[in-house]
């Protein structure tokens, strides 16, 4: 295989190639290492001579997530980009979810094109928020995961509380597959559980190059590490004994997490993460349309868009639209079917995000994420297809906590004003909640993150000549109602009760304290928790 990739022969089959891949997300609260870990496994995939030279923090202003003008002024993240490694004979499809605090439904809808999640986690502040929230979705996906406690070189928690709190806040039993030679902040090496070998780290000047290791049965590892080889080993049995140890079903089976202890600055266990995606990370495997019947990865070519970036390249107003491809061979310059329109799509120009730039792809298999240029035709959720029409479910909606009205700085261009919050809708960019009451000129936009705002008010302005002003509403709590209960809801104080274009009716309540007053006093109002589905 080549390093980029691609395959020797275009002729690879679609299920061979299938069984070679990885496609995972990594879910982390901002801080927590997530670019240092990206690039820690690219160094050890060989995909760049050396860290730092993708998603660097120096660098990140240039690098190629950073295509809109607002990324770069705050050198954050904000599209979903994909980085693909190989690594044993195996490509890895990292799919990228932006890590900034004010984080949107991109983040999530990511998740819906994953195979697998590594967790990233602070040693020293354990499960945070948005781990939280990300890993929800995982959880109702039922997506595996894989824990990864890092910064493990850092004064820190002790492991074994640290396991206790991943089983208690995510219903998850942790499977260590090593544990930590040396408390949190002396990191020495790890106990590899099932071999009962010990993996000593040797740091290297900067990180910037694949950490040496050496590997000692238990009686060096002893004499070598003194009391805290012994510690470890004693913990582990521990571990044994309480059931603790690796098990494949149920891992897949979104039961239980292995966890890997690392320090990714230092590049230490970040070749155990690499092995562990190839060797249990399950492959893309067939994927069911609408009517729940799986469409096998060797059906003819498939996939569907998971997001959407307009205005990466401001000379041309390009739209990529993200493809994650669900079955077959899909070859550049494929006549494509786009199932909600059954409109032709030409794949003439295709992308591949990679490091510093964009490669042009010339074949891609499940599992792959390619980017479709000049994608104006298609729509987020959309399905194509070759030969054997298909049509996958569509993509989740998530609960909104942030909630806007908008309204035309100049009424006089309504028309830019409506088509612009219409495309921003499809899109997927925010979501858009009418009323009666509201009436077309003012809707309420709503997002799970701030930034979408920021994103739509740039986007009304520059692209659709119909700048806005966004009146923030105090309402934090979106809970879906039924008609029926519609009309009481709205009587109550400080509730509305606004409908989505999916036809859903939200009841929009200002903290979840209100929300249980108003279940208080309308026991029989429906009010379901939005949960990505
Ligand atoms: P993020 O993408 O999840 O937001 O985190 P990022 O990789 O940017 O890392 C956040 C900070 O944590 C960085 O420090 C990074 O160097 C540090 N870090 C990441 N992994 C480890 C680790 O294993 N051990 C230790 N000790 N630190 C780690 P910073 O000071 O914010 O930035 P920088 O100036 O070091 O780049």
């Amino acid at each position: 295989m080549r390093p980029d990739g691609q395959e020797p022969t275009p002729h690879t089959d679609a299920s061979t190639a299938a069984r070679r891949r990885r496609t995972f997300a990594v879910i982390s609260h901002p801080d927590a290492g997530k670019s240092t870990l990206t690039e820690a496994l690219a160094l050890h995939a060989q995909a760049i001579g050396e860290a730092g030279h993708i998603n660097g923090k120096s660098g990140r202003r240039h690098t190629v997530s950073d295509w809109m003008s607002m990324e770069q002024a705050r050198g954050i993240s904000i599209t979903s980009a994909s980085l693909q490694l190989t690594y044993r004979d195996t490509v890895l499809n990292l799919l990228d979810t932006p890590g900034h605090a004010d984080f949107s439904e991109d983040t999530y809808r990511v998740l819906a094109a994953v195979d697998a999640a590594v967790m990233l986690i602070d040693a020293a502040k354990g499960l945070e928020e948005q781990t939280m929230k990300l890993f929800a979705v995982c959880k109702h996906r039922g997506i595996p995961i894989i824990t990864v406690v890092n910064k493990w070189d850092r004064p820190g928690r002790e492991p074994l509380a640290l396991m206790d709190e991943i089983a208690r806040r995510t219903g998850l039993t942790p499977t260590p597959l090593t544990w930590p030679v040396g408390i949190a902040g002396d990191f020495r090496g790890v106990l590899e559980r099932d071999t009962a070998s010990y993996v000593g780290f040797s740091a290297t000047a900067g990180g910037a190059h694949v950490a040496p290791e050496v590997r000692l049965a238990p009686e060096a590892a002893a004499e070598r590490e003194g009391e805290a080889w012994t510690t470890c080993a004693e913990e582990s049995d521990l571990l044994a004994a309480s059931g603790a140890d690796h098990d494949q079903e149920a891992f897949l089976a979104g039961v239980s997490t292995p966890v890997l202890f690392a320090a990714a600055v230092k590049n230490f266990g970040v070749g155990r993460l690499l092995d562990t995606l190839v060797d249990l990370a399950p492959p893309p495997g067939p994927r069911e349309d609408r009517s729940g019947r799986p469409r096998p990865v060797d059906a003819p070519f498939s996939g569907y868009v998971f997001k959407l970036q307009t205005g990466m390249d401001t000379a041309h107003r390009d739209r990529m639209a993200f493809v994650r491809v669900c079955s077959g061979v899909f070859r550049r310059g494929t006549v494509v079917t786009i199932a909600r329109t059954g409109k032709p799509f030409a794949t003439k120009y295709v992308q591949r995000t990679f490091g510093q730039g964009r490669d042009v792809v010339e074949t891609a298999y499940p599992g792959d994420v390619v980017g479709l240029v000049n994608a104006s035709a298609l729509q987020i959720g959309d399905s194509i297809y070759t030969d054997e029409p298909v049509e996958f479910p569509p993509l989740p909606t998530f609960a909104p906590e942030h909630f806007a009205v908008a309204r035309a700085k100049d009424v006089g261009r309504y028309k830019q004003f409506r088509r612009g919050i219409t495309q921003l809708e499809a899109e997927g960019v925010v979501q858009v909640l009418r009323s009666d009451l509201r009436g077309d000129q003012a809707p309420v936009l709503a997002a799970v993150g701030p930034m979408q705002f920021e994103v739509a008010e740039h986007r009304m302005a520059d692209e659709f000549g119909s700048p806005v002003d966004l009146e923030r509403l105090a309402y934090t709590v979106a809970r879906r109602t039924d008609r029926e209960s519609a009309s009481d809801l709205s009587a109550e104080r400080g509730v509305e009760v606004l409908q989505r274009a999916d036809g859903d009716l939200l009841a929009l309540f200002p903290d979840e304290w209100r929300v249980r007053s108003v279940q208080r006093s309308l026991p029989d109002a429906e009010l379901e928790s939005l949960v990505a589905t």
